[in-house]
């Protein structure tokens, strides 16, 4: 063929491909940008000096709420620069608006900002904190609490927020348990999901959305010790089939950012992970937003000792994948000379400004910079009556009534004078616990003060603090014991400050502090009806409360309509159905304590509990003070009729479940798995799936499951996920501890 025909059907097909593919890019781009968008974007890039793009790349804490070491005190100025992309612990509509104008109109491109905040259990209306939420083990109530406060931090000017936490955990020592979902990876997925779509919606250009970021990448709740930022290490397996699925979770919900997390994974920290944050979060599993560090989190790379110096640290966590830098500066002091010196590339730093760039372009920024800055939305949409009631209800539906003796719950229409004792009992500050982001503690509801709000014509209640929370002065018991002799029902109000959990917060000892367990133990010694209250930000090792206490209801730290919710339940209006995310220990010897264990070589068996050489301690039990799962009722559910058939790739189990007692209630009925058999050990059994259901008194329901194999497959050494035929047991109950039992096999 002559050349000329030749070079001119090359042209033809080149033409055609370069056609090809712009049609093709006709749809929207991975990150969800339309083709008109990204033109924009592209444009944009291209009139950026080396030094706007840097700017991008740097997140401020402004000087409205503080989250760490660290303050930057000419975040103003830098706006002005063009050298910030996203300023965090900000909110009200004026602030917002004042530094918004200045990224706007004084810096040279006017990139808008974005604007972050730890909205995590809500923003001005504040739920209970999120290990709390989780126990109610309804996710459409956790999705609406988190749509509530992203309606709420948006009317404030915050289009961002660092959350969901979804950390696995299994030891209550550390204080960010309270944060996240619990113990179970299963139930973690599906609270991830919830969470990222309630902040999210599924229209970022509607202005009561926000972009939620997932953290902390990866498995920060695995650190030793359980104490906090301490160095985490475990095996590839475990990660993948513990710890990693909640984030993949909220990848897949289409969370729009990640945050790295202090901790060290097998020796690299998070922040600086390439294998994580690229090969698994990027290319694996197709994140396309962006990530971003958490609070100085590169500048730790020196303490870690995987950086000499800060360059090095800036140039480490770009390379792996870190899109945004928190509060470091590291990246605005590095990047230009590690440009320079080829130890970073331009490519990777336009990779980096254009899932930022592409993150406010989705949220209308660019479209309207101040569209989270509506004094109206601000007016009418903060702390509704709506809002107030469905936190009220989430109050109630956290509880977890761990004990109730001769039915002392709910308190008798015949008590007339109700002692409240305890430092919890009317603690505004404390009803917020952790992270309450813009709460307002003053307009938090105490214990005393939702009693007294609900208690009847002709009933008195009366309170005596007894003790503090954490010291050892008893002068308070005299007059504590004396109310209590004279009242006809006591309630303990007993736990933990709110500061003693959450971030920087752990404790090596975990049961009640102070002297609160004497008091406890003197108050129920006048044999009055006594029933404790708590509230704590983790599981607590109350075996003396448990052996002294004939009630005990947990509330962790319910928020803004704490003592009303709470009160709900006490008086009997609202019938307890919450259950356990999280095991509570008999002691921290016990820890860690889990129920989806593995049942080792020499597994202690309780038929045979003299029996020396198993898997035991001479001193305590091997099960837990109160499991997974757990909960109790004002009614009893009684279950009966377990059944599994398989059929081909599917297994049906199914169980009747009657409400046995005198009136209705929510029972979560839950269903478990156990492998028998494997190429890798498997736990005991795993949750699988679970019914939160509504049944009558006197009533029987039949609740069926459908799980497939699918549901039944664990990763294995090439970290590839697959099932095994062979014997399963498949166990329906009311915890993970009582259940009735089917065995099935599936070839
Ligand atoms: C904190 C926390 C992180 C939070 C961030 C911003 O150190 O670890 O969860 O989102 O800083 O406040």
């Amino acid at each position: 063929m002559p050349n000329h025909y030749f070079s001119r059907l090359l042209l033809l097909f080149s033409c055609t491909i370069l056609f090809a593919s712009s049609v093709m890019s006709q749809g929207t781009t991975p990150s969800g940008i339309s083709p008109a968008n990204k033109a924009r974007i592209d444009a944009l890039m291209k009139s950026m000096t080396l030094d706007e793009k840097i700017g991008q790349l740097s997140l401020f804490t402004s000087d409205w709420d503080v989250t760490g070491p660290s303050l930057n005190g000419n975040y103003k100025k830098l706006i002005r620069e063009g050298k910030v992309g996203a300023i965090f612990n900000a909110y009200t509509v004026d602030y917002v608006r004042n530094l918004q104008k200045i990224a706007v109109e004084e810096s040279r491109l006017k990139i808008p900002l974005l604007f972050g905040y730890d909205v995590i259990h809500g923003h001005r209306t504040i739920f209970p904190i999120p290990l709390g939420e989780a126990c109610s083990w309804n996710l459409a109530a956790i999705e609406h609490a988190e749509r509530i406060a992203a309606t709420e931090a948006t009317a404030e000017g915050i289009n961002w927020t660092f959350a969901p936490m979804v950390d696995i955990a299994r030891d209550p020592r550390w204080g960010r348990v309270a944060e996240g979902a619990g113990e179970d990876t299963w139930l973690g997925c599906k609270i991830a999901a919830a969470r990222v779509k309630g902040f999210q919606g599924n229209d970022y250009t509607t202005n009561n959305t926000l972009i939620a970021c997932v953290k902390h990448f990866a498995a920060y709740g695995a650190a030793m010790a359980g104490r906090d930022y301490n160095t985490v290490d475990m095996s590839l397996l475990s990660l993948y089939e513990w710890y990693l699925p909640p984030y993949k979770a909220a990848v897949d919900a289409g969370v729009g950012s990640v945050m790295t997390s202090f901790n060290e994974i097998g020796g690299v920290p998070s922040t600086g992970n390439k294998w994580l944050l690229t090969d698994l979060l990027r290319n694996e599993w197709h994140f396309n937003g962006f990530v971003v560090t958490d609070y100085t989190s590169i500048n730790e790379m020196l303490n870690h000792g995987i950086a000499g110096t800060i360059k090095d640290a800036a140039r480490l966590a770009l390379n792996a994948g870190v899109d945004m830098d928190m509060q470091g500066s590291t990246y605005l002091n590095s990047l230009d000379s590690l440009l320079k010196e080829k130890n970073i590339t331009f490519s990777r730093i336009d990779d980096a400004v254009r899932v930022i760039l592409e993150a406010k372009m989705k949220l209308g920024l660019f479209d309207d910079p101040f569209r989270y800055c509506s004094r109206e939305r601000q007016e009418k949409d903060i702390m509704t009556p709506e809002a107030l009631a469905s936190a009220r209800k989430m109050v109630s539906e956290s509880c977890v009534l761990l004990k109730n003796e001769k039915n002392t719950l709910p308190i008798p229409a015949s008590a007339k004078k109700i002692a409240v004792i305890g430092p919890l009992g009317d603690s505004k500050k404390d009803m917020l616990g952790n992270w309450s982001a813009a709460g307002n503690w003053e307009k938090c509801v105490t214990l005393l003060e939702g009693l007294k709000a609900k208690a009847g014509t002709g009933v008195e209640i009366f309170y005596e603090k007894g003790c503090n929370v954490n010291d050892d002065d008893r002068t308070g018991f005299d007059a504590a014991l004396k109310l209590a002799t004279k009242a006809d029902f006591v309630i303990l109000a007993l736990g933990e400050n709110g500061w003693m959990s959450g971030e920087a917060s752990s404790r090596a000892h975990i049961d009640l502090p102070g002297v609160q367990n004497d008091l406890a133990e003197a108050v129920v010694k006048t044999g009055k009806p006594v029933a404790a209250v708590l509230f704590n930000g983790r599981p607590l090792a109350i075996t003396r409360l448990s052996a002294a206490a004939p009630a005990i209801l947990e509330t962790w730290f319910g928020g803004t309509q704490a003592g009303n919710g709470i009160s709900d339940v006490l008086f009997g209006d609202f019938n307890p159905s919450g259950k356990l995310t999280m095991t509570f220990p008999r002691t921290e010897g016990q820890i860690p304590v889990f129920y989806n264990a593995k049942n080792t070589g020499r597994p202690y068996q309780s038929s045979d509990p003299g029996a020396k050489y198993v898997s035991r301690y001479l001193d305590c039990p091997n099960d837990p003070l109160y499991p997974f799962g757990f909960g109790l009722s004002y009614t009893t559910f009684t279950y009966s009729g377990i059944s599994a058939v398989v059929s081909g790739n599917k297994v049906t189990i199914t169980a009747q479940v009657k409400n046995a007692g005198n009136r209705d209630g929510e029972e979560v009925v839950q269903l478990y798995v156990q492998d028998k058999v494997g190429s890798i050990t498997r736990p005991v059994k795993e949750l699988k799936g679970f019914q939160k259901v509504m049944i009558k008194k006197g009533e029987s329901k039949s609740i069926m499951f459908n799980i497939t194999t699918d549901d039944l497959a664990f990763y294995h050494p090439d970290l590839k996920k697959s099932w095994e035929p062979g014997e399963f047991v498949a166990y329906i109950g009311t915890s993970s501890a009582e259940t009735l039992s089917a065995p099935f096999y599936i070839k």
